[in-house]
């Protein structure tokens, strides 16, 4: 059976993680372009490096040649300029818009049937120009935020309540920036509701810091995420090329689904073989729906500004 190929765009440190998590998981065969070939053909070659001592026959082959990622079946867009602490993700809108529009226009050209994962912020309004340029069906054009955003939160009420990470299940929607939708009433610790484990201001101050986590790294480390943002588009991949039907938070394009419509929100969303399967409407209070509206009408006067809506 053919292994699926996986095109990553953009080889810097998201890019290269990401294409480190598809090998490691030996999802199929990775062509990691750049740019700056020299770039990608270093990392795939440190990566393949470490195949023996890994034991695995996946494959990552780096290159400066789009023509390489030809008939992918799923390409994963990292590429773009990075904020800095002094920026907000939207700063980066009209110079990675101008990456996105390019790469998008060749990728559609030379890979016709494939999914797109965008990476590349200000995500929600990346992922639209996306679907716009691509002119692909919404169910194959999705944006990575949602696992981020949840993992995050997890992450942090481990710290207050110390239980293993798979008995914390968190729900984080809408706009992947600061108007992003924690839900509390629907992220449980083993079953019960964050309400009845932790105290009012402990959840107060696990969502401000799940909404703060992409700056807090840049203030620490001088430049953004790469490792969770890696993983979580591997989650995304597998659940796609392996066809497993699992819901994921995911950047979609709403048609309707909590009475938005036109709009890339984080939402459960359904993975399988047709990519985004079915958007997932959770039973929200009207604090948690006005929130997301609020959210949505931000992401929406952003992408406005692209021109394409
Ligand atoms: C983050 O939240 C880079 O948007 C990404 O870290």
């Amino acid at each position: 059976m053919k292994r699926p190929k996986i095109s990553v765009i953009g080889a810097g440190n998201v890019g290269t993680n990401t294409a480190l998590f598809l090998f490691l998981k030996d999802l199929g065969d990775v062509v990691l372009y750049d740019i700056k070939g020299d770039i990608a053909r270093g990392k795939a070659l440190d990566i393949m490096h470490l195949a023996s001592i890994w034991g695995t026959n996946s494959k990552v082959f780096g290159t400066g040649d789009i023509e390489d990622t030809k008939e992918s079946n799923l390409v994963v867009i990292t590429a773009g300029k990075r904020r800095t602490a002094d920026m907000t993700r939207d700063d980066l809108l009209s110079q990675n818009g101008e990456i996105i529009t390019s790469l998008v226009d060749t990728i559609q050209q030379k890979s016709p049937d494939a999914f797109i994962i965008v990476v590349t912020n200000p995500l929600d309004a990346m992922a639209h120009l996306a679907l716009e340029i691509s002119s692909f069906e919404p169910s194959r054009v999705l944006g990575m935020s949602g696992i981020l955003d949840a993992g995050r939160l997890a992450h942090f009420i481990r710290e207050k309540y110390p239980v293993a990470i798979e008995n914390i299940l968190t729900t984080v929607l809408g706009g992947h920036g600061d108007s992003m939708v924690p839900v509390s009433s629907n992220s449980f610790i083993s079953g019960r509701p964050l309400n009845q484990v932790l105290e009012k201001g402990e959840i107060e101050e696990v969502i401000e810091r799940t909404r703060g986590a992409g700056g807090e790294i840049i203030k620490l480390m001088g430049t953004s995420s790469m490792y969770a943002p890696g993983a979580a588009v591997w989650k995304m991949a597998q659940a796609i090329l392996r066809d497993e039907k699992t819901i994921l938070p995911c950047s979609v394009y709403l048609q309707g689904e909590y009475n938005l419509s036109d709009v890339f929100l984080s939402v459960p969303a359904l993975l399988g073989k047709n990519g985004v399967e079915e958007i997932i409407e959770l039973p929200l209070s009207k604090a948690e729906l006005k929130a997301l509206h609020n959210s949505a009408e931000e992401v929406k006067e952003l992408t406005r500004k692209l021109n394409i809506t």
